[in-house]
Parts: structure tokens; sequence; C-alpha cells
């Protein structure tokens, strides 16, 4: 973070600051089902507030791929008035002189919010004209949108070409901080957590832990693709084939670095996600049944080494959680963190999302806004939006 200005080391005083946030909220028939993303945006709007700014946010949301109402950022706008206790202007637009306007009209301290960045053509792929288009809003820009940080789009990383002061918001000084301590110097023994569905999602962080973990801990349902190289039978459990070869030879690397790696012993099963049969639990998995969750010796033997951890980096739950008979793999695994008297970090995503369902958020050290970003960070990748700032700055 050293050559990445922050916050507090640009003159922001009366200025237009464009802020850059991640306002990417799941929705629900047009209500946000989880604003924590809003919430992490408020130290640095509050701030800029402060020191009388005008304040323009500027955000995703979705997928779309052309102007779509459902993914209006009018909702996040309104979720913020409620969260500020005062009004926040909309510009149902992104870039133009009438949007420009507004932005010189804000009193100090006035904030006001863009349409969703990727209603704009341009917001893909760096466009030079949406870049200088943004950058005509605002004469400051901050990014604090951790959760998009890894995307090189326009907003992310062009835009800072642009506009002479930039720099990161609290949250991205925050979540880089944390994620760092997963990085370098982490206090041992060190702990990964690591489940999900695919291993072909987390192949890289998996590398990335093996030079950093004295015990790895794999659940859900990428734990099947492991059990199989191991010649364990799993039954119907998903197994990625094209990946047997790969989960062998980490297996491998585990045993040569002398990392303990920790697979479930006991699985909650049933004849498959759908079946109305009451699911049971199994050390060994028939062959017309699927692994769901991880079963209860398996979180007790999980839980013994969490508890002895100075530092954890959990991502992705145990189980399909979503679904009450398979949440006590992800809950008992999620509380055992939560009482880890060491520093415990977890990578955004779902397991953020049932640390949240658990009502556990708040007794971890850091639950991360960003699932990919931080994934990445932990691979060791330099994020596009870090990188822009940091050559700006030279
Ligand atoms: C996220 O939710 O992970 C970020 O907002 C990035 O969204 P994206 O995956 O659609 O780019």
């Amino acid at each position: 973070m050293s050559k990445v200005p922050n916050l507090t080391e640009l003159d922001v005083d009366n200025r237009r600051v464009l802020v850059r946030v991640d306002f990417n909220v799941p929705l629900e028939n047009g209500r946000i089902t989880d604003d924590s993303r809003v919430v992490a945006a408020l130290p640095t709007i509050k701030y800029l507030r402060e020191k009388g700014c005008r304040v323009i946010l500027a955000s995703h949301l979705g997928r779309p791929t052309g102007t779509d109402p459902a993914l209006s950022l009018l909702p996040c706008a309104a979720r913020l008035a409620e969260l500020l206790n005062d009004d926040v202007l909309f510009a149902h637009d992104i870039v133009g002189d009438d949007v420009e306007a507004m932005t010189k009209e804000l009193l100090p301290g006035g904030v006001m919010m863009l349409e969703n960045l990727r209603f704009h053509p341009g917001e893909k792929g760096g466009d030079e004209e949406f870049a200088k288009a943004l950058a005509r809003l605002c004469d400051v820009y901050v990014n604090d949108a951790f959760g998009a940080m890894h995307r090189a789009e326009t907003s992310i990383a062009a835009v800072v070409n642009f506009v002479e002061q930039v720099g990161v918001g609290f949250l991205v000084g925050k979540e880089v901080e944390a994620l760092g301590r997963c990085l370098q110097g982490a206090a041992r023994p060190y702990v990964g957590i690591l489940g999900g569905s695919k291993v072909s999602d987390k192949i890289a962080v998996i590398d990335a832990l093996l030079s950093r973990v004295d015990t790895l801990i794999i659940g859900g349902a990428m734990a099947y693709t492991f059990l199989k190289a191991k010649g364990v039978e799993v039954g119907k459990s998903r197994v990625e084939a094209d990946k047997l070869v790969l989960a062998t030879r980490l297996l491998e690397r585990c045993a040569e670095k002398g990392i303990a790696l920790h697979l479930p012993c006991d699985h909650v099963v049933n004849t498959s996600l759908d079946s109305t049969a009451p699911a049971e639990v199994a050390t060994a998995i028939a062959a017309d049944q699927m692994g769901l969750d991880i079963g209860p010796e398996s979180v007790r033997v999980f839980a013994s080494v969490i508890g002895q951890a100075q530092t954890i980096f959990w991502n992705g739950p145990m189980g399909v959680f979503e679904n009450e008979a398979y949440a006590a793999g992800t809950r008992g695994v999620a509380e055992a963190v939560a009482a880890c008297s060491g520093y415990t970090v977890i990578g955004g995503g779902d397991s953020a999302a049932a640390a949240a369902k658990f009502g556990l958020a708040e007794r971890f050290s850091h639950v991360s806004t960003g699932g990919g970003a931080s994934l990445e960070l932990i691979e060791g990748k330099d994020l596009p939006g870090l990188k822009a700032i940091r050559n700006k700055g030279r």
C-alpha cells in the first residue's frame, strides 16, 4: 500500500470527489437483501462530507448488457440516504453535460449517485472517451470499490489517467491491510480453510496457501475431488474428473511441505440435493448417495484444529448451507472460527454470506467485501485498481 495514496493524503477539501464504490448488492424484487457493501462505504463518504466535498458515487450492479431498469442503482441511493439520514441525489444517467452540471450544483457535503456504470458500453475495456467523461465529473478520484478492484474496467483503471489527484478510500485500505496479514508475516499456526463447489476455482489460491499455511482444511463439494484422488469412494458426489491429477499433485505437495491437510471424514448425504428423503450422516458414501455437507465428526476435527490457530483465512462453505438440512457443517466451522482468538479473515462471497446468515459476521477480525478480489490478493496478484493508482503516482 505504501505507494498508493490513501484518502487522508489527498487534498480533497471542498472539491468534487468521484468515489468508485462497489454497490453490487444482492437484490430481490428491487429490494436489497444484504446492504453490507453500502455500509462498508460509509466511512469514506462521511469523511469526504466532513471535508466539505461534493461526493459523486459511481458503481456497477450486476452484469447488464445494456440499460436494464431491474439493475438501476436507485435502490442503493435510497438505502444510502437512509443510512446517512440525508438526501442522496440520483443522476438517472452516468456521464454528459447534465450530469456534469449536477456535480457542480451540489452543495458542500452533498452526495449524488450515478446510474449503473455497466449500462454504458464504455465501461468495459478501458474506453478512453468514457474515462474522460467520468473524469470531467470530478477534481479528485477515490477508489473504494474493493470488491471490483480486480476488474480492469474504465471506472476502475483508465479513469485515473485523466484525474489529477487519485487515491484509495478507507475500505480499500482496510481490506488490503487485513488480507495482507494473511500474505506476509502471518502469526503461526496459520490455518487455511477452503470450501465451495469447484477445485478449478481455487487452484491458484490453494497453490498460494501451500507456501504460507501450516494446516489446510478442505470441505465443500471440492473435497470430493480430493477424496476421490485418494481412492476414497464418494458415490454420486460432485467430482471434477479432469482435476483428479491436479488434486493428486496438490496432495503430494502438502505431504512434501509437511502441511497437515484435513479432508472431511464423515458426510451429510442424500440421493440428490432435491431429494425429500431425510438427510443421513455417513462415514462411507454409498454408490447412490452424494455428500452435501461435512458431517459432525469432521466439524469436531476441523474445530479442534481451528481452535489452535493464530491466523485463519477462510473462503468457501463446507456444504450447501443455503439449505438448512446441509448447513450444520458451515455453521460449525463458522462458529469455530468465530471463537478462535487468533486473527480471522473471511474472503468474501459465499463464506461471508454464511457468516452473515449465522449472525456471526461481527465476530471475525475481518470479513472481506470482495470475493474474487480477495482471492486474487491471496493468490499474490496485483489488482488492476491498485496498479492503476500506483502507476499514476510514478
Ligand atoms: C463482485 O460482486 O464480486 C464484484 O462486484 C465484481 O462483480 P463482477 O464479478 O460482476 O465483475
